[in-house]
């Protein structure tokens, strides 16, 4: 069985974040998106794996992964360019299948739980699909499953509808199979002007194809938005060990489970409250307060300075005499003091489609 990661679309509903890279690199608890999805398929036993590449910035998410020896894999990328749908993805990689089982695995998508049931449902089942469910608040939001009133058939998907007939979302994990090349020709672009995944498995059933329903436990997120990677940053921090691998001074005060990365430096009667996970060669201090479901970046600097609940990417310089909350900061960022400049006043340097909130 190989696997496939989708690492393209647009990203907008992430922007700034997203002008200097795909959605799929920005670290949640330190760690990249699609890297979670990477390890979950090594898990899984899965480690002939396809990257498919979009049209933003495609070589830094190539510059990341490498050749995947790093993380246990061995990666192949395949350029789709164009966002055309996620089946129009899948499509571009029928070639690296050679008609083998495959899982393909949204590099947006997070899921507590780990992949490990799936391969195996494919082939206990004997299934050409097996897809993933997960309960939702909004289903107008997500590809929704109908199934039989037993729960053990799948009727149809429907991509994002106005009046779902469930709450069912068909999350980003899917196993497939050669079938899905077969139908693919017969897939028509949907509203969205997509080569939707949803329409590509309605076509396997209407083929008369075997598609499984898997449930899936623990969480699941979808990290398309600001707020739903600040949740899984959450989530993730949820179930972090302590560790410690830089320097507390006497005077600053750890509490509670913290990760501190190696040349880090907490200093000068800071505090740090977990769960927090701190970069490599960072310095929290003098007088800074990190709170819980915090997580910072390498090499950032945050003195005088209080935070919770956010992402601070790398290479950030903090040093303002307030408090920031569910915030993302992005790489390279500098929020100092405006104390003591002529004319007073919030001075901002801010890239296109920013938010703040003074
Ligand atoms: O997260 C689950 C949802 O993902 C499913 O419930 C929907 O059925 C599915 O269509 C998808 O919906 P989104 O609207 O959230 O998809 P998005 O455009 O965000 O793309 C999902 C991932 O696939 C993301 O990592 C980018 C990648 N992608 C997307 C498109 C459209 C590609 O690599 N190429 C593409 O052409």
């Amino acid at each position: 069985m190989k696997g496939l990661v989708l690492s393209g679309g647009f990203g907008t509903r992430l922007r700034p974040l997203t002008h200097t890279g795909p959605k799929q690199l920005i670290p949640i608890a330190n760690k990249p998106n699609i890297l979670y999805c990477i390890e979950d398929l090594r898990d899984a036993g899965i480690t002939e794996i396809g990257i498919v590449l979009g049209n933003v910035m495609p070589e830094k998410v190539q510059e990341y992964l490498g050749d995947g020896s790093e993380f246990g894999v061995e990666l192949n990328y395949i350029v789709q360019g164009e966002p055309e749908g996620i089946a129009h993805a899948i499509n571009c990689s029928e070639d690296f299948m050679e008609g083998d089982d495959f899982i393909v695995y949204l590099g947006d998508n997070l899921l507590k739980a780990g992949i490990e049931a799936i391969p195996k449902m494919m082939k206990d089942e004997s299934a050409d699909c097996v897809i993933s469910l997960f309960p939702v608040r909004e289903p107008q939001r997500y590809g929704i499953a109908e199934l039989s009133p037993d729960g053990k058939t799948v009727l149809r998907c429907v991509e994002k509808p106005r009046e779902p007939k469930s709450n069912l979302a068909v999350i980003g994990v899917y196993a497939l199979n050669r079938r899905f090349f077969e139908v693919y020709p017969r897939l028509k672009p949907s509203w969205r002007d997509e080569y939707e995944i949803t329409d590509a498995i309605t076509l396997l059933i209407e083929a008369g194809y075997r598609v499984v329903p898997h449930q899936v436990e623990g969480w699941w997120k979808d990290t398309g938005k600001p707020e739903d990677i600040l949740e899984a940053n959450h989530l993730i921090l949820d179930d972090i060990d302590s560790s410690n691998e830089g320097t507390v001074e006497k005077g600053a005060a750890v509490v509670g489970r913290v990760k501190i990365g190696k040349g880090s430096k907490v200093t000068g009667r800071s505090v740090v409250r977990g769960p927090v996970i701190i970069g490599e060669s960072c310095n929290i201090g003098p007088n800074a307060y990190v709170g819980p479901y915090t997580a910072i970046g390498d090499r950032c600097q945050l003195s005088s300075t209080e935070i919770e609940d956010s992402i601070v990417m790398e290479d950030t310089v903090i040093n303002i005499e307030r408090k920031i909350v569910r915030s993302m900061i992005g790489r390279h960022s500098r929020i100092v003091s405006s104390n003591g400049l002529i004319p007073k006043g919030e001075r901002l340097i801010i890239g296109e489609n920013t938010t703040l909130y003074l």
